[in-house]
């Protein structure tokens, strides 16, 4: 359906403190909402306290660093079959009784394994329970820096269905430290959750069931919408004063990426945070690059425009980022996904009192990049497609879901890892558990790699290395603390990975714990096997 962009205005989800030491009962239900003005009410499996208020993106947690959040996850979803279909060539989490299984992860937190949502730890209103599933209760002990978090689902083979369904939600860790930086707070303080879907006329959403490899009926490699909603509503407004607002987004679209721009020449970007907390320094953009899962903390300063000035935050990534679409596929040309929000310079009411607030030349300490040259481990892994002959997945390592642990690192030690992309296209990797840093990245002539004459090993300018630059030093988008890191096509990215979670010093139990995974977060990809265990050890 055509839908008119900015009739409506941006939502705010609704908060719940969770640093007041009473366990919170979250549940995923079944509702409907109205993502549009034009829209017939929707469709949704989303988080609430309770049916009534449940709500799409699930109500924001707010959290202090060092107090623990604790959570019990309920699973109130009575349908027998899942809204979307589900392809069952795939590796799936196949409740005996049927219904819609589900799990939580909270990207980013740093928590016991057994609390961080494995994606065979799902469960099912009806009782039915994945092999690694112990508990509904969660706990967070948000020992970790101040940041944005989020959590969705993470259940195995059906992650992009549940999260296209609507289960997301935002969580903060709030410091004292973080208030003395006095950056905007409150009303000037906006969440922004970027997502993508296609609706039908009757206001459900359109997924696609129909898959486009034989062996997989119903599975489809990139989910992508022509229709881009904020905070659950479609292109919506926000009104805004003539002063600095600091916008927490999340991308969190199944698969696409965006690349923020804004109409009015004057203004920029200043982001001041990445994934896993603040940046040393602000950074000054005009165009912001954020694939799926990403998080940006960023000030705009609408004080130089008048009252009635109108800006529009547009997007201009390409699908199958950062390529061209296959032919045939005519949605990267709709004009909606190029569009993302309107902000309108209002007057403050009479008497209104605008807070005087700074972005301060320094932010946090710059993140120590030396190497403990005792226990570095350089780990070599790629990104590749299955062999051709066998069914279409997508691999880290070679590997699949299932095979065993390979990447095992050893608690507080550091490692390098390089991550070759041989698959054509560009992927988000994200690894839980941690917040790394990225090194550098380096392109690479894949002809010549595919025939054989030149070596990885060798590098540039070594006439048989397959290196065609000296390593390039991260992108502004890769800067800073990273849970997830875009992995450029046809080339190797090299991240810095220090093994030491912060909570956990006396509480891992790797003999219980079911251990953590890293995956791509394009969802599509991640529940076809590209997603590996990650099982941390003591010795
Ligand atoms: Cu946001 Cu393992 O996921
Ligand atoms: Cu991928």
């Amino acid at each position: 359906p055509a839908l008119t962009p900015f009739v409506d205005k941006l939502p705010i989800p609704p908060t719940i403190n969770v640093s007041n030491g009473t366990r919170l009962v979250l549940g995923a239900y079944k509702i409907t909402q109205k993502l549009h003005r034009d829209l017939p009410p929707t469709t949704l499996y989303a988080y609430g306290t309770s049916q009534a208020s449940a709500s799409f993106p699930g109500p924001t947690l707010m959290a202090k660093k060092y107090i623990t959040t604790s959570v019990r996850w309920e699973n109130h979803i009575i349908d027998t079959e899942h809204m979307f279909t589900v392809d069952r060539s795939i590796h799936w989490a196949d409740p005996p009784n049927g219904g819609v299984p589900m799990v939580v992860h909270l990207h980013g937190s740093e928590t016991r394994s057994d609390s961080d949502g494995h994606p065979d730890a799902w469960f099912t209103a009806a009782g039915d329970v994945g092999p690694t599933f112990t508990s509904q209760n969660y706990v967070y002990p948000n020992d970790q820096e101040e940041a944005l978090l989020w959590y969705h689902d993470h259940t195995v083979g059906m992650t992009r269905l549940n999260s296209a369904a609507g289960m997301v939600g935002l969580y903060f860790i709030k410091s004292v430290v973080e208030e003395a930086l006095l950056l905007p707070s409150g009303p000037f303080e906006i969440p922004l959750v970027i997502q993508d879907r296609n609706f039908w006329a009757n206001g459900s959403i359109n997924f696609p069931d129909t898959g486009i490899f034989p062996e997989h009926p119903n599975w489809c490699p990139d989910y992508y919408g022509d229709t881009i909603l904020v905070n659950g509503k479609v292109w919506p407004y926000l009104e805004v004063y003539r002063t600095k607002y600091r916008f927490r987004m999340l991308t969190a679209g199944n698969a696409r990426f965006f690349n923020f721009s804004l109409s009015e020449p004057s203004l920029s970007f200043v982001q001041i945070g990445t994934d896993g907390g603040f940046l040393n320094k602000p950074l000054t953009m005009k165009t912001l690059l954020m694939a799926p899962a990403y998080r940006t903390d960023m000030i705009i300063d609408f004080s130089s425009l008048p009252v009635g000035t109108k800006v529009y935050m547009n997007n201009s990534a390409p699908i199958f980022f950062p390529g061209t679409p296959p032919p045939g596929t005519s949605i990267d040309n709709s004009p909606g996904q190029r569009q993302v929000m309107e902000f309108r310079v209002v007057a403050p009411p009479p008497g209104y009192n605008m807070p005087t607030v700074y972005v301060p030349s320094i932010l946090a300490p710059t993140p120590d990049k030396n190497l403990n040259p005792y226990t570095d481990v350089q780990r070599n892994l790629t990104l590749n497609l299955s062999p051709p002959g066998t069914p279409f997945t997508l691999l880290l390592n070679n590997h699949r879901f299932m095979d065993p642990a390979t990447e095992s690192p050893k608690l507080y030690t550091t490692e390098i890892w390089s991550i070759t992309n041989l698959i054509g296209t560009t992927h988000p990797i994200h690894i839980h558990l941690i917040n790394f840093l990225m090194l550098d990245m380096q392109t690479f002539d894949q002809g010549r790699l595919n025939a054989g004459n030149c070596s990885l090993a060798l590098q540039f300018p070594d006439p048989l290395s397959c290196f065609i630059e000296p390593p390039q030093p991260p992108i502004d988008a890769q800067a800073g603390w990273k849970d997830t890191i875009i992995v450029f096509d046809q080339k190797v990215t090299r991240l810095l990975l220090r093994w030491k979670p912060r909570y956990g010093v006396f509480t891992f139990d790797p003999t219980t714990e079911p251990g953590y995974v890293w995956h791509c977060h394009m969802l599509d990809h991640e529940d076809n096997d590209m997603m590996r265990p990650l099982v941390m050890r003591w010795i």
